[in-house]
């Protein structure tokens, strides 16, 4: 009998993708597995039931987690969920290790197989996979619409007999994935660009998409795996004082720095954000892991008085980016679902490689093991006193 594969509907409020679409089911189901999917899954996303029945999926009122060989989630699970699940299954999905603790416990003490997409290894070979990545690219893309709809002003140069309007001055910190798709995307909208992060690389990065790098009298602070280092508190201050003039100038300013397994840097202070220009717009995309911005709130836009009294800044916490645009987040996230559990498919059966080390990489639970050290560690950190308020 085939394994049997399910895709629920998010249950988390306001989550509008799905970890599969008709696309991805066709693909599954070529790797020998049963497709089942919730009735209305896919329909913020754009796809129907008949969509999916199409592709070669059943279509239940209900999944019956009990019974499923494979689970494909986006949003990290619930306790209950995990603990609903049948011993031996596989799981494959969003699992925000570090602050779900509680369902990466139920996860080991049923014996589930579960991955984590955010685990997958930044590497070549991987980027198939990498949903930290694509949804990245949606969010920095995303982002810099939601400044053009809030600013007071056109964001590309116009020439018109009534009179010249120069660009908008948009200035990107942190030059990540969404940093450089953010970049991108108001370049292609007309506006004046630059940027600035911390990675050595990401002069060339920043140029390579329109932008022009701000070099700051700064070190570079690169960890492994081309990631960024934390600064010290009085390097980041400095950051922020030497980031200053060039916030004051912008139209437009979007933070986009993390910094992996850390709160989100703080490089735009309160008093920043009043030197701008009033009407200005800042987005903070770090907004749910800290905030780059100080006052930023998640799904929030708060005007901020300028320091100069004649008016407000727009802070805006950016929320769930990705879900905003799910018919595109959805169809790159499922192939990512999709790309990860191929790589472990042979012949309808699913079996773990661990010497892969995209497979062992992405592995957060095993056979009643937390594999991820990290957050292995975290749990063991925790008192006995503690433990019963996960
Ligand atoms: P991220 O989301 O962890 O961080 C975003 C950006 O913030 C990074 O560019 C980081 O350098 C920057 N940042 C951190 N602290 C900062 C500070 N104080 N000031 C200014 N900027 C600061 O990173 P993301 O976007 O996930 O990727 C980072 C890097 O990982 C990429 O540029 C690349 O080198 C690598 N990568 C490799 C991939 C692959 O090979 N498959 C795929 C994606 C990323």
């Amino acid at each position: 009998m085939a394994l049997k594969a399910g895709i629920g509907r998010e249950r988390l409020d306001g989550e509008r993708r799905v970890a599969a679409t008709p696309e991805t089911v066709k693909q599954l189901v070529g790797l020998g597995l049963d497709l089942e999917i919730e009735s209305g899954a896919g329909a913020a996303s754009g796809h129907s039931d008949d969509d999916y029945r199409a592709a070669g999926a059943a279509v239940v009122q209900a999944l019956d987690l009990g019974t499923l060989d494979i689970y494909c989630h986006v949003r990290p699970m619930d306790p209950t969920t995990a603990g609903t699940l049948q011993r031996g299954a596989v799981t494959v999905g969003l699992g925000s290790p570090s602050s779900e603790l509680p369902t990466v416990r139920a996860l080991a003490a049923g014996g589930i197989t579960s991955f984590a997409l955010e685990l997958v290894p930044r590497i070549s070979r991987a980027q198939s996979m990498d949903a930290l990545t694509s949804q990245a690219l949606v969010a920095g893309y995303r982002c810099v619409l939601e400044a053009a709809m809030r600013l007071p002003r056109f964001f590309p140069l116009y020439m018109t007999a009534a009179g010249t309007i120069p660009p908008a001055r948009v200035l990107v910190l942190g030059a990540g994935v969404a940093g450089l798709q953010a970049i991108g995307t108001a370049k292609r909208l007309g506006a004046r660009v630059s940027a600035n992060d911390i990675r050595p690389a990401s002069a060339d990065e920043v140029a390579s998409m329109g932008g022009t790098f701000i070099k700051l009298d700064l070190e570079t602070a690169e960890a492994s795996g081309g990631y960024a280092r934390e600064l010290s508190a009085d390097r980041g201050a400095l950051q922020r004082a030497l980031l200053a003039p060039h916030v004051a100038q912008a139209d437009v300013l979007i933070t986009t720095a993390a910094v992996p397994g850390r709160r989100a840097p703080l490089l735009v202070s309160r008093e920043m954000v009043q030197g701008m220009r009033p009407g200005s717009v800042v987005i903070d995309l770090a907004a749910e892991s800290g905030g780059n911005v100080e006052g930023s709130i998640p799904g929030q836009d708060i005007p901020v008085p300028t320091g100069d009294g004649q008016g407000t800044v727009t802070l805006v916490g950016i929320k769930d980016p990705a879900s905003a645009m799910p018919a595109d987040a959805s169809r790159l996230y499922a192939k990512n679902v999709a790309n990860l559990l191929a790589l472990m498919t042979r012949e309808g059966v699913v079996s773990p490689d661990f010497s892969d080390e995209v497979v062992a990489g992405a592995c957060l639970t095993h056979d009643g093991a937390i594999r991820h050290a990290p957050t292995a560690e975290a749990l063991a950190a925790l008192s006995p006193g503690s433990e019963g308020a996960l």
